[in-house]
Parts: C-alpha cells; structure tokens; sequence
C-alpha cells in the first residue's frame, strides 16, 4: 500500500473535533500536544520544509478548547510572522527555493519545525531562523527571540527586513539555569546562544568548531552542551537552483562546549572545546543530562537518508518505476535500515566508548521522530525510548539519491516487500527493544509524545510546585510511566492512537478519528501540561527592526510599514 498522497494535498487545513472510537480514554492522560508543520499551500514549492509554519493543537482532554464534552478538539493556525504577512501582501515577489523562500525582503522565517515549550510560553523554530513565540491558544505571532543584529545573518544577497539566520530547530532549555541554549553558524563557524526568555542574546564563537554542512540539534547534560554537524547537506551550487553532486557526509564532527566556561567568558570572545567525531550521519540526539558518569548520548542516525534532496515528477523509484507526481516534494527516505547507538565521551582524555546499538534491517526502517520524557527529572534520568519508524517505503527513495550514494547502500539489506510503519520502545542506556507494535501499511505515523501519569498541577507556580517535582514532571518520570500519543495520517481519515508506555506492544489503549478529515505533513510535536493565553512581557517589535527598510522600493518599504504597524495594533493577517 502507498504512502498517503494527501500527505503532501494542498487543501486549506481544517478545525476538527475528534472521537473516541475504540478503547477508553485513560483516567489523567491530559494537557495538549502541539505540533509543528509547513503550511501546506507551499507544498507545490521545491521542499515542503520550507512552507510557512502553522501549529496544529491537539487537547487531550475532551470538552475543552471549544470541543464538544465527549470530543477532542484539533485546533489549527497558520502563525502571523512578519515573513507570513509579508508574503501575504506581495506575493508576487517571493520565491521558494532549495534553500527557503527568497523576497527582496530577506528570507522568509518559517517556523515550522518544532514546537518548544517553555513553561506556559510556546516557541516554534526551524534551523535558518531565529525561534518565534507564539500564543499557545491563538497561535498569533508575538516576537521573534533577539534582534536580529544580535545574531550573524548569510546574506548573500540584501536581506534589509528578514534575515536568514543559520541556527537549529532543536533548541534546549536548561532546567537549572532557566536559559535556552542554541547555536548560530556563521559561514560554517559555531557560536553558541544563550537567552534568559527576555533581554538580548548571548553569543560565544567556539574556538576551532567549524560545520561543515548543517546543525540541526543541540543537547545537553549539566555542565555540557553537545553540538554535531547533521546531515542537511547545501553544496554551493544548490543555492543558484543547481543540482547536487555529492551525498551528505558520511562523518562529522562532535563539539563538547562546557557551560562554565562559557559562562566565565565575556560575550564574544572565543570558548573552547573538547572534538570528536561521529558517524554515520547524525541530525537527532540526545544527552542524559546527569553527566557524573560521563557524557552519554543517544544518537538517532540517518544513515543514507537524504532530507535536502526531493522526489521529481520525472523521477523513478528505488524500483525502477515511475514516481508519482502526488509525492514530488518529498524528501528522500533512508536507503538503509535504521542505526541507533549510545555513546559515552570523555572530554578529559577524548576517550570515546561505544555502548549499545541497535539496527534491524528486518524491521526497523525510516525512523521518523521520537517521543520521550523531557521533565528535568526525565533527562536526569531517562529510562525509555520510543520511536515511530515508517517503515521501507521504496516509493519515497528515487534513482537520483541512489546514485550519489550508490557505494554506500547495501541493496541486499533492502527488504522483498514494503514493511509495516510501528511504534517501538527500547530502554535508553543499553537501547534494548522492549515492545512494538505494527500499523497498517497504509498508516503514516508521525511525531508521536510522551505524556507522563499525573503530572504537577501546572497552575501552581512555583519552581517545585510545592512537591518536589518540576513543571513537566509525572510521579515516576524517565519515560516509561504514561502514554505514548501518535498521530497516523491516512488517505482514509485522521486517527489518534494512544499507548501505554510501559505496554506499547499491547496495541492501542485508546483510539480518535476525524470522522474521514485528513492532515497532511507535520514536522516535530511536544507536550504541554496545558495551554493558556501568553503573559503580557517584554518581547522584540517587528518595528524596532526596520533600519535597513529604505533599502527596499518605496511600495516594498510601505509594505514593511503597513505590516509593522498591523502587528502592532493586533490586525488579523
Ligand atoms: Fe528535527
């Protein structure tokens, strides 16, 4: 059975309210599951990822949100950036590219990678942007995080009003200092960003940490953060509309930064850092926080994937057929099966120990994203990993990828048929599989969550709550105790699965479906305890950016001030 081909349907998103239909819905599963995504009316551009963010929000408690009381309301919104309003109002000037979308305005901030919750605050990001907050309810815009002379902006050609901004879709924020740390690259120089949620950003160059291609993510423990190149590969020629002529890097460094230092050191001035080297390719990992036994770091790798290449209407199949022009725009699925390990540094004498690693070639194939505990008492601690892979689609690999990376796929690894999408779950330190489950070969799982049994009151300020336990914290947290949500998209109707997470092969808990209403691509998701109007605090005016405006034409500047003034005055776009 194919992929979904209302994967990539242009229709306008939709407003559902979705039921139960099998199961029960379990007693204190609750708060909302958030989910970023490319507006899909850019899908017929040259790369879905670069679609204008919107949000969909999933409350997991019946009767709120505007839902009927035995409905569960799916709540939708393309978030209003400057980048959105601009394009809504010029459309005729912007153009989707390889490598985002271009305007005489600069670069188009998408936001539609991964939502970041941050207490009661909702950020969404993406890697050649600056993060954006947003209003967990409306999903209207409210700022973008540091102005933009704070960070170095690519600017190979004039960018006087959005800046493209090489940054990572996966920032983190520190449970014990209340910071977001993230990264800005500077024609393949790191730095490291720091924003304590109001004032400017905080920028260290890290002395000899050159990226080669891309960093998608960035992890921590206590005293580390862990920076690795990832497999998003630009060569030069991409950026004029050229073809690519090499696979991404099969290896790439791994920067150990350590967080005092970075502390200890004026803003600017240049960090040090401890380099290793990791492969194959990387683009999601993730450190145990608790580092006293070492920098441990679980690696999901995307070997022989290739996410900046897409699928052509002319293109044939890693079978030979003909693609499907339902599909073009799809990004290149893996060509070899799955590959996780977990793997222990030692910054002092650069000792690197490999741990555990887990690859089936028989089953686990396509791993999309990842659902785990990310409560400070999680990270410290973690105990499972689950993960939705969607299985050996030979539709979604073409000849064109196939042949960059001819040398490195093993084709006698490729299974006979397609095999099943599933949600698995392994233990974190030793990545044993200890259950999975099977969806039907038409499913399309994506972006699951881990919710914990009986989080904290999340109305209860406080740093502890009052009983010990951080914001986002269930009563045994490492991942194992509560629910395990994935969201399936299928061209005969949305569904909602829920699992126990101590029990996923046990199959579905619980069941939602939207009555035959279908969603197209998402990108990451996470987990609030709850969604509640944004605080009113100090953000950055989109106005207070406009210095460079008499660069532009006098009816594109105007177009600047009418959106300037708009947002300021709250007009719908
Ligand atoms: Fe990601």
């Amino acid at each position: 059975m194919p992929i979904p081909r209302t994967l990539l349907s242009r229709d306008e998103p939709n407003d559902l309210d979705l039921r139960l239909v099998a199961g029960a819905w379990p007693d204190g599963l609750g708060g909302e599951m958030v989910l970023s995504a490319p507006h899909p009316d850019t899908f017929d551009g040259p790369h879905p990822f670069f679609g204008e963010g919107m949000l969909y929000r999933l409350s997991l408690t019946p009767g709120t949100h505007g839902a009927p009381a035995d409905r569960f309301a799916w709540r939708q919104g393309r978030i209003d950036t400057p980048s959105a309003r601009l394009r809504a109002k010029r459309p005729d000037v912007f153009t989707p590219t390889m490598i985002g979308v271009q305007s005489p305005f600069g670069t188009v901030n998408a936001a539609n990678t991964a939502p970041l919750p941050w207490g009661d605050r909702l950020f969404t990001t993406w890697d050649v942007g600056r993060p954006v907050e947003v209003d967990p309810v409306t999903f209207s815009f409210l700022g973008e995080v540091g102005h933009r002379d704070q960070w170095q902006a690519f600017e190979l050609a004039p960018q006087p009003v959005l800046p493209m901004v090489m940054t990572t879709a996966h920032p983190v924020v520190d449970p014990d200092r209340d910071v977001l740390w993230s990264v800005n690259t500077f024609f393949g120089q790191l730095h490291v960003v720091c924003w304590d949620g109001d004032g400017p950003v905080t920028t260290w160059p890290i002395e000899g940490a050159v990226i080669p291609q891309s960093v998608h993510t960035i992890t921590q423990t206590r005293d580390w953060l862990v920076v690795g190149d990832c497999a998003f590969k630009v060569e030069p020629q991409v950026l004029t509309g050229g073809e690519r002529t090499q696979p991404a890097n099969h290896d790439g460094p791994l920067y150990l930064i350590r967080k005092d230092e970075l502390e200890a050191t004026p803003a600017g001035r240049p960090v040090g850092c401890s380099v290793f080297r990791v492969a194959p390719e990387i683009n999601h990992y993730y450190a145990v926080y608790d580092d006293a036994d070492g920098v441990r770091v679980l690696f999901e790798h995307t070997e022989n994937a290739d996410i900046a290449m897409t699928q052509r209407p002319d293109d044939l199949d890693a079978l030979g057929r003909p693609c499907d022009p339902a599909l073009a725009g799809l990004y290149g699925f893996p060509m070899s099966p799955d590959r996780n390990t977990v793997v222990q540094f030692d910054p002092a004498t650069g000792e690197v120990t490999h741990r555990a690693e887990l690859r089936d070639p028989s089953m686990l194939w396509t791993r999309q994203l990842n659902a785990m505990d990310w409560s400070a008492e999680g990270m410290a601690a973690p105990t499972s990993h689950h993960m939705v892979n969607q299985g050996w689609r030979p539709e979604a690999v073409f000849q064109r990828m196939l042949a960059l990376y001819e040398d490195r796929v093993d084709r006698t690894e490729w299974p006979t048929e397609e095999t099943a999408p599933l949600v698995m779950s392994c233990t974190r330190d030793d990545l044993a599989v200890t259950a999975v489950h099977e969806f039907g070969l038409d499913d399309f799982p994506t972006s699951p969550i881990f919710v914990p049994r009986d989080p904290r009151d999340p109305g209860v300020d406080g740093a502890d709550g009052g009983d010990g336990r951080s914001r986002y914290a269930g009563r045994d947290p490492g991942g194992h105790d509560g629910w395990v949500v994935v969201p399936l998209l299928n061209d005969s109707g949305f569904r909602v699965e829920v699992f126990d997470a101590a029990d996923v092969g046990r199959g579905p808990v619980a069941v939602l479906d939207a009555a035959g209403a279908t969603v197209p691509f998402v990108l990451h998701s996470a987990w609030m305890p709850r969604a509640v109007p944004a605080q009113e605090r100090p953000r950055l005016r989109f106005a207070d950016e406009l210095d460079r405006v008499g660069e532009l034409d006098d009816d594109l500047a105007a177009c600047v001030l009418e959106v300037a003034a708009e947002i300021d005055d709250g007009v719908p776009i």
